[in-house]
């Protein structure tokens, strides 16, 4: 007798290991505890006609054969679950399909992309400048020296020097101007241009994001005025926001202009009064000015023969106006429920 629960616990052990599916296990239930002609119904049959002493003797090596069967086919048909498909979680093929939703660019390449059609159309080139910036260009060459106070405003990311930039004071740069004295310095008159791109600073709640983009406008030439910046500003702001608008010029201060200004748009969410425009009936948009005889001295131009303008505009806040957004890390959660909201 224990011969025999030798040999069908070892058959057992070897189908076990062979069967890779469903059928096979079930196959292997019926083969070894089917109840009718199942391996150990027979064994278990076999032994209620030993005598009680030998029954005794063979009904332990049964027993523990009886268990073994059970628990390892158990098992195999549990892992078996696990890997193919959950429980009950059959498939049916009567069930709608998942469609496929194509993707749309995010909503700032959207308006990154209206913004550089918008310039193109009034003859601007568009330039670039990289992200990793020297203070020089960052700051220097924009008349901000080592120790200007309005550094302030731009709380920076500092690079320590590395073996594939061995040079010490490079940084993430704070806004997209040095791209004007990098195009000043390779192209002459006339300049027309815009850049638009990534900018870093040490900034961060609802409106303000450590990463951001910004668009950085200069022209220049002989005779260009006041005049010119507002109605380029005027012009690009009732484009982008295809409404009619009027501009307002704030005296201002930033280094690389002068006279400096901030310029607003009126209100294009009320007409008395807002929570978004606080009550004031302008919104404000960015930086702008004429660009500061130092600066053109820098790059070796003649201060009293040419003139120029120059604007900064912040990408994402184009955006959040558009479309009514009033918190800045939405764009960069990648949650499809605000993305889908912007198909292209
Ligand atoms: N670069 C400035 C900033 O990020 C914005 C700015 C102001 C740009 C005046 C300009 C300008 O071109 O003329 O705060």
């Amino acid at each position: 007798m224990e011969t025999r629960v030798q040999e069908i616990r070892r058959a057992f052990d070897r189908d076990l290991a062979a069967a890779s599916d469903k059928e096979a296990l079930a196959a292997i239930r019926v083969r070894y505890l089917g109840r009718r002609a199942g391996l150990l119904t027979g064994l278990l049959k076999d032994l209620r006609e030993l005598s009680p002493q030998k029954r005794a003797a063979s009904g332990k090596a049964v027993n523990d054969l009886k268990t073994h069967l059970e628990r390892s086919l158990e098992e195999a048909e549990a892992r078996r679950r696990g890997s193919e498909d959950a429980p009950g979680e059959e498939l049916d093929p009567t069930l709608p399909g998942r469609a496929q939703r194509p993707g749309t660019s995010h909503p700032i390449t959207q308006v990154r992309g209206l913004i550089e059609e918008i310039f193109l159309e009034m003859g601007y080139a568009l330039e670039s400048g990289p992200e990793i910036e020297t203070d020089y260009y960052n700051f220097e060459a924009l008349n901000m020296p080592p120790h200007h106070p309005a550094r302030d405003m731009q709380d920076t990311f500092y690079l320590k020097p590395h073996p594939f930039h061995p040079k010490a004071g490079l940084l993430l740069r704070t806004h997209t101007s040095p791209v004007q004295i990098r195009t000043l310095e390779k192209q002459r008159p006339p300049v027309k241009m815009v850049a638009l791109g990534t900018v870093f600073r040490r900034d961060s709640d609802v409106t303000h994001s450590p990463v951001f983009h910004q668009v950085e406008g200069l022209v220049v030439d002989e005779g260009i005025t006041f005049a010119h910046l507002k109605g380029t500003l005027e012009h690009f702001c009732r484009r982008v926001f295809e409404r009619d608008l009027t501009i307002r010029l704030r005296p201002s201060y930033f280094p690389f202009v002068e006279p400096g200004a901030e310029y607003d748009i009126s209100c294009i969410f009320c007409t008395g009064g807002c929570s978004r425009c606080k009550g004031s009936g302008f919104i404000e948009m960015g930086g702008a000015g004429m660009v500061h005889p130092a600066v053109f001295e820098k790059v070796g131009y003649d201060p009293e023969r040419y003139s120029g303008f120059a604007f900064g505009l912040g990408i994402e806040r184009i955006a959040m106006l558009k479309h009514g957004i009033d918190d800045i890390r939405l764009f960069y959660e990648n949650d499809l429920r605000f993305l889908g909201q912007f198909p292209a």
